[in-house]
């Protein structure tokens, strides 16, 4: 038995064991220093950024699934958590918070205090309104907007520009929610400026076409934020905190840029706003940036916000795409005054308790998937989990304890499902040991690491320390048959085999050009010349020709669909394109492959015409299926083998983690 890496990237490392280097001394201490905004002091400098979780009431109250998923994230040690946006008016929206009266209060009284009592602080962001990003409906045909401007759902719909009675209805509603929030036991107050939301609507020149005393002018265009500052802060009195989330680049041509930014968080520094909650995008052709994927990299939007901290002196806090190193730097450096973390503590709420007692390897790293907390959450309506963490919003479903008899579990594969299984099983108590006939554990995902842009090295190497730490034996190149006596002695069998490529019967599939997609990630001297021709652009093509074309290759995607990477979130899809884009990757879609020849590929496009590609190595992508067979034969032998992961349904990393939990937290 022997316990061997996980791959390296093939051209820059990820994190890899970063944090082993200064083992004797907590280096994450600058992280958990005290910090303060106005009077309230917050015992670290670590923030629970806003997330919409859709687990709310129909009514619109907090559920009590929300109350259980915060107090997890407060009992991890976060210095304050900020809810997600919470609405004095009902939107069109469907699943929002409402706190317009009083019916909010006893839940939200029940969440301040556990999570107090853990000793974290708690701040509700209060949305001022969604306008032209309202959901249009019979009862509002025209979303009400600062101006007459395209509806976001429907462009050819206009919206209504609000009157200046109903902005100043607003405006009273806000400060009297904002009340009703102190009532409820919050300590501070956000106002939910991002993403191009009304208060965003407002500030922006591009949205708010308005000639009365809300528009023209940067004064008037911040009237509607000044004026909800002042509102709300009449009615908290001086000492809450009023923070301010803003975007400060749109990211796109047209929207608006940093050196918009600065006049406007300077006109909020003196408005009594005191710090400012930094990120970037809106809807529209940069909505990447609001849930920022792996292909953004770390810290994608601290730039942003040291620009701000050298033009206001009220705290800066930001969010996006932070690990522990980058925030650590970021405050010893003084290049903001707190770090805020979404997705990370999605996948690990505890990961300020673990930096503070020096266990960062612990850390379960978040991939930035946008699978389980966006797609399947914001644009599927299934409420807010994570591909990494089953539990995350379903903490009162699972608690994993341990079992009262230890049973001999025997898992083979050691992909994502077969890793979660052995895991989930020895916290369990039981006697794990995984099978894989590699020589390293990941699956396929070990080839869906190697690309610089990915997350999944840090998500195996975590695996492979937990495994480690729980004793569960790990047999590399051993092959597993229904013969295999490993199987014999077994309680419970776990099959995860995974999925292999699918090769369609396509003439000169054989010639010697042509390479898998995972031998290119993983063999890259298998990838020959300049000219690569990658058949297939699913998600795990497109990584493999973004990963070529940022080494240099000239590389060309040929997909038969009318778009790439379709099985990934839009979001996600747009973050590729842009970067697609920016390596200029040639993509032809509409066009099937119909024969390789030794120098490339002929294509039909879509009018049925043949084109020729010319390449030095096609790289087949053409999807994968599941590895059924053998062990449906081992299934034959075992009946109560359970198929988990990619072998049972071809999925993606986070279905795979969910079966794998879900079938050994069901070990009786
Ligand atoms: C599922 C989800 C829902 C979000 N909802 C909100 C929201 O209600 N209000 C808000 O200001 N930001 C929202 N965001 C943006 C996050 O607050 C945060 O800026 C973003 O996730 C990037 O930070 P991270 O990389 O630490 O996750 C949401 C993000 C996610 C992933
Ligand atoms: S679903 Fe993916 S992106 Fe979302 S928190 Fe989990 S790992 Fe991160």
């Amino acid at each position: 038995m022997t316990t061997l890496p996980i791959m390296n990237k093939r051209l820059e490392g990820g994190q890899k064991n970063i944090w082993r280097k200064d083992k004797m001394e907590n280096k994450y201490a600058a992280l958990f220093q005290k910090g303060k905004i106005n009077k309230l002091e917050l015992k670290n400098r670590l923030v629970m950024s806003p997330m919409g979780v859709q687990y709310t009431e129909t009514d619109g109250r907090m559920s009590e699934r929300s109350i259980a998923y915060f107090a997890e994230r407060a009992k991890g040690g976060v210095g304050m958590i900020i809810t997600e946006a919470l609405f004095a008016t009902r939107t069109s929206g469907g699943a929002s918070h409402y706190i317009g009266d009083a019916t909010c209060l006893p839940r939200l009284t029940e969440l301040t205090d556990i999570v107090h009592g853990y000793g974290a602080k708690i701040c509700a962001q209060m949305g001022a309104g969604l306008g032209r990003i309202e959901v249009i409906t019979p009862a509002e045909p025209n979303p009400p907007a600062a101006s007459a401007i395209p509806s976001y759902y429907n462009p050819k719909v206009l919206c209504r520009p609000l009157t200046v009675d109903e902005i100043h209805q607003r405006v009273e509603l806000i400060g009297s929610a904002a009340k009703r929030m102190m009532v409820a036991g919050f300590d501070a107050i956000e106002i939910h400026a991002h993403a191009g939301y009304l208060i965003d609507q407002f500030m922006s020149k591009e949205w708010n076409l308005r000639t009365d005393e809300y528009g023209g002018s940067l004064e008037n265009r911040m009237r509607y934020a000044t004026d909800i500052v002042k509102s709300i802060r009449k009615n908290v009195g001086p000492n809450v905190p009023i923070l301010f989330r803003i975007p400060v680049d749109h990211k796109y041509p047209g929207g608006r840029d940093i050196n918009e930014s600065i006049p406007i968080v300077q006109i909020l520094e003196a408005a009594g706003v005191d710090a400012l909650d930094i990120d970037a995008g809106c809807y529209g052709p940069t909505f990447y940036w609001l849930f920022p994927p792996s292909y953004l990299g770390d810290a994608s939007m601290l730039d942003l916000a040291t620009a701000m901290k050298k033009a206001v002196k009220i705290p800066i806090l930001n969010s996006g795409t932070h690990t522990p190193e980058t925030a650590l730097k970021a405050v010893s450096e003084g290049a903001v005054d707190f770090i805020m973390m979404g997705r990370p503590l999605l996948a690990d709420p505890d990961l300020p308790n673990k930096l503070r007692v020096g266990k960062r390897e612990d850390v379960r790293p978040c991939i930035r998937c946008n699978e389980n907390c966006v797609r399947i959450n914001l644009f599927m309506q299934k409420a807010l989990s994570c591909a990494v963490n089953t539990r995350t919003g379903r903490e009162r479903t699972y608690n994993i304890t341990k079992s009262d008899s230890s049973k001999k579990v025997v898992v083979v594969g050691s992909g994502p499902a077969g890793l979660e299984a052995a895991r989930v099983a020895a916290l369990k108590g039981h006697e794990v040991t995984v099978y894989e006939k590699n020589k390293c554990i990941g699956g396929q995902a070990s080839a869906a690491a190697t690309p610089p842009f990915k997350n999944i090295d840090r998500l195996l190497e975590w695996f492979e320390i937990q495994l480690k730490k729980l004793a569960v034996k790990i047999y590399f190149n051993t092959e597993i048959t229904p013969s295999s006596p490993e199987l014999a002695n077994a309680d419970e069998i776990f099959i995860a085999f995974g999925a292999e490529s699918w090769v369609p019967p396509i003439e000169g599939i054989d010639s010697s050009i042509v390479v898998d997609v995972r031998d290119a990630h993983l063999k890259p001297d298998m990838v020959k010349g300049n000219k690569i021709i990658v058949a297939g652009g699913g998600l795990s093509g497109v990584d493999c020709a973004l990963e070529l074309a940022i080494e240099g290759k000239e590389v060309t995607i040929v997909e038969l669909l009318d778009n790439i990477a379709i099985e990934t979130a839009f979001i996600n899809q747009q973050a590729i394109k842009a970067k697609i884009a920016e390596y200029k990757v040639n993509v032809l879609t509409k066009h099937k492959v119909l024969r390789i020849s030794s120098d490339g590929i002929v294509a039909a496009d879509a009018n049925g015409n043949e084109v020729v590609i010319k390449g030095d190595t096609v790289i087949t992508a053409f999807g994968t299926r599941a590895n059924k067979a053998l062990a449906d034969t081992i299934q034959d032998k075992y009946p109560d083998a359970v198929l988990i992961g990619d072998c049972n349904k071809v999925g993606n990393i986070g279905t795979s983690i969910i079966a794998g939990f879900t079938a050994a937290y069901a070990i009786q």
